[in-house]
């Protein structure tokens, strides 16, 4: 069983990849699948800056090209490259509707980040609290 904390350092190593030269703002996400696989990813930009893609989409554009798209949770921080990443970053609303498309109103978010001593610390919320009434595959 992947613990939270875990899930957090996983995400806390894949920002450290993440190639942000123009926001310098890293973000890492691991996604943990229904068989207990962890998938990274990072946030990845470039220079005509819309086809940047968020960390969270890379994770799940990874698993689901290999095959995976079953998620019990998944990780998220973030924040300048300069800094620790001491405040949460919460998903954006892209990558919101595409957890909406592959996980349950149960899935797991964790928000996390490092409190002042660089201790790993996380918030813990739900798709259905960070995507209410959310449009997904049921209602077409
Ligand atoms: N970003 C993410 O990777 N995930 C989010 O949910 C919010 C934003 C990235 C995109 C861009 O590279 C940088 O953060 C600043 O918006």
């Amino acid at each position: 069983m992947v613990e939270a904390r875990e899930l957090v350092r996983a995400a806390f190593e894949a920002r450290d990849k993440a190639y942000v030269p123009y926001s310098n703002h890293g973000v890492g996400a691991a996604l943990l699948t229904a068989d207990g696989q962890i998938i990274t990813g990072c946030n990845i930009e470039n220079a005509a800056y819309t086809p940047t893609n968020c960390a969270e989409r890379t994770a799940f554009f990874k698993a689901v090209s290999e095959g995976v798209k079953d998620f019990e949770a998944i990780a998220i921080v973030g924040g300048p490259m300069s800094r620790k990443a001491t405040n949460i970053c919460p998903p954006c609303g892209v990558c919101r509707q595409v957890m909406r498309e592959f996980c349950g109103q149960d899935f797991k978010i964790y928000l996390g980040a490092r409190d002042e001593n660089e201790n790993i610390d996380y918030e813990e919320y739900t798709l259905a609290d960070l995507l209410p009434q959310g449009f997904g595959p049921d209602n077409l």
